[in-house]
C-alpha cells in the first residue's frame, strides 16, 4: 500500500529532516512534538531549506510550496492518528522510546508499521513494549543530515514480519534513500563502527598525541573523511555519542571498550554538547 501520509515523533534534528524528505517525495508528514519551541524549530528547518532548493534552481517555486503544504506540526500525537506510518525520532534513552512506542500502538491504526530511528538500541527490546504489534515494529535508522545522507540503515527485531521489512525497504526508496539491513545488535553496524573511532579521537586528544584541529585535519586529509571524528562528534551531539556508547557498553557485554571517554563524559556534564549549544569540542557561533 502506498504510503500517504507519515507521522514523525519528535521535531528535533532527525524528525525535521525525515519529515522534510517525506514532504519532498510527495508524502504528507505531520511532525508530532510536546515542545512548542521543537516544532518551531522544525518550521523554520523546513521553510530554510525548501527555499535553498528554489535558489539553486533544484526545485520550481511551486514545487517547494506544494512541498510546504504537506508538511504540518501538531503538539497530540492523537492529531496525527490518520496516519499510514509512524517513525519515533524521540530521544536516546529506551524508558522514553518505549512508552512511546506504547502510546504509538494505541493511537495508529493496527495496520501502521511503527518504525523507530534509534541509533542503537536494540528493536527486539523495544517491541517488546507494544507485544501484539511486535511484528510490525522496525529499525529506521536515517543519518544526519537527513537530506544529504543516502542511507536507512533497516534492522529487523525478532518478530518483524517479512510485510514489514518489505515495506520499510519501498518506503526508504520512496524517500530517496537507499536501505541496507543490518542485524539487531547494540549500535548496529554504523555506529558500532564510527562511535569507537570517534572515543578514539578523544582518548588521542587526552593522551596528548594531537590537538582536536590536528586531529580531525588528519582523519579528513589522510582518509577523506568530510569531517573529522570530533567535528562529527560536535555535530552528532557529544550526548547523543555518550548515550550510544553506553547503550554499546551495555548491550554488548560491558566490554570497557565502548566506555566514553572522560572528558567527553565532562563536556556533556558541563552542557557543552556541540553545535546545539554553541560549545563542544570547539566553540560555535550559534546562528
Ligand atoms: N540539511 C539539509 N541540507 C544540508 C544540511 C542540512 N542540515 N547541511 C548541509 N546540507 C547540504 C547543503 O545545503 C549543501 O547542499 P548543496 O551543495 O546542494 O548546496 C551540501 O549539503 C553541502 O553542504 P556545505 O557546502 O554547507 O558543507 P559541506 O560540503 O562541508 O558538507 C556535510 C556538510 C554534508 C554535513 C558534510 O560535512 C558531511 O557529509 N559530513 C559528515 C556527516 C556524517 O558523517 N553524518 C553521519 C553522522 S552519524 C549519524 O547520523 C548516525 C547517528 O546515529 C549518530
Amino acid at each position: 500500500m502506498p504510503i500517504k501520509t507519515l507521522a514523525v515523533i519528535g521535531g528535533g534534528t532527525m524528525g525535521s529532516g525525515i519529515a522534510l524528505i517525506a514532504a519532498t517525495n510527495a508524502i504528507n508528514a505531520i511532525v508530532v512534538d510536546i515542545s512548542d519551541s521543537q516544532l518551531e524549530g522544525a518550521k523554520v528547518y523546513h521553510t530554510k531549506q525548501l527555499d535553498r532548493a528554489v535558489s539553486k534552481e533544484r526545485m520550481t517555486q511551486e514545487e517547494a510550496d506544494v512541498a510546504q503544504t504537506r508538511l504540518s506540526y501538531v503538539a497530540l500525537m492523537s492529531e496525527a492518528s490518520d496516519a499510514d506510518w509512524v517513525v519515533e525520532a524521540a530521544t536516546e534513552n529506551v524508558e522514553i522510546k518505549k512508552s512511546i512506542f506504547s502510546q504509538m500502538s494505541e493511537t495508529f491504526r493496527d495496520d501502521v508499521v511503527l518504525a523507530t530511528n534509534t541509533s542503537s538500541i536494540s528493536i527486539t527490546d523495544l517491541a517488546s513494549s507494544v507485544p501484539e504489534a511486535a511484528h510490525r515494529v522496525i529499525g529506521m535508522h536515517f543519518f544526519n543530515p537527513v537530506p544529504v545522507m543516502k542511507l536507512v540503515e533497516v534492522i529487523r527485531g525478532k518478530e518483524t514480519s517479512e510485510e514489514t521489512t518489505a515495506a520499510t525497504i519501498a518506503l526508504s526508496e520512496a524517500m530517496g534513500k537507499i536501505p541496507i539491513p543490518a542485524n539487531d545488535s547494540a549500535g548496529f553496524i554504523s555506529n558500532r563502527v564510527l562511535m569507537p573511532m570517534i572515543n578514539e579521537a578523544f582518548h588521542a586528544w587526552t593522551d596528548g598525541v594531537a590537538e582536536p584541529e590536528d586531529i580531525d585535519s588528519i582523519m579528513k586529509l589522510g582518509c577523506a573523511f568530510p569531517m573529522g571524528p570530533l567535528r562529527l562528534a560536535d555535530y552528532i551531539g557529544l550526548d547523543v555519542c555518550r548515550d550510544i556508547m553506553m547503550v554499546m557498553y551495555r548491550g554488548l557485554g560491558e566490554d570497557p571498550k565502548y566506555l566514553p571517554n572522560e572528558k567527553l563524559i565532562n563536556l556533556v556534564e558541563q552542557g557543552q554538547l556541540g553545535d546545539k549549544s554553541g560549545r563542544g569540542v570547539y566553540k560555535y557561533d550559534k546562528e
